[in-house]
């Protein structure tokens, strides 16, 4: 019977660990974010003649910052910032500019 009572409870608990990896996958992305706005303006909407990155397709924008960071990408900037993100940052900054 107790087992039964545990059981019950977790399965109850499951939504809320989920959605809280949502809500800390979200609060990396913005504070990764926080660090392109200054150029690419706020929630990366474009300023200034740099590009819009906000509303972009999720694996668009991982394969642009992938080739930025392969360095084979004909770049004045991106290409000496984006090597130093891992692909789970660039995932998590993807997630987050694609809602914004
Ligand atoms: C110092 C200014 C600066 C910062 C900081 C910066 N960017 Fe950029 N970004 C640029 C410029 C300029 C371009 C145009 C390509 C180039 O010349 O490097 C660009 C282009 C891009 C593009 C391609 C846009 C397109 O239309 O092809 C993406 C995606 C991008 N940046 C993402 C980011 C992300 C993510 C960050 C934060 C980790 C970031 N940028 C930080 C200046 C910046």
């Amino acid at each position: 019977m107790k087992v039964i009572f545990w059981v019950i409870i977790l399965i109850g608990l499951l939504p809320l660990t989920a959605s809280g990896s949502d809500t800390n996958d979200y609060i990396q992305g913005r504070a990764l974010a926080a660090t392109c706005t200054g150029c690419h303006g706020t929630d990366g909407r474009g300023q200034g003649g740099i590009p819009n990155i906000s509303g972009w397709e999720r694996k668009v924008f991982v394969d642009r910052m992938l080739y930025f960071k392969s360095g084979n990408a004909q770049a004045t900037l991106m290409h000496q910032i984006a090597p130093g993100y891992t692909l789970e940052q660039i995932n998590l900054m993807a997630q987050y500019f694609s809602k914004k």
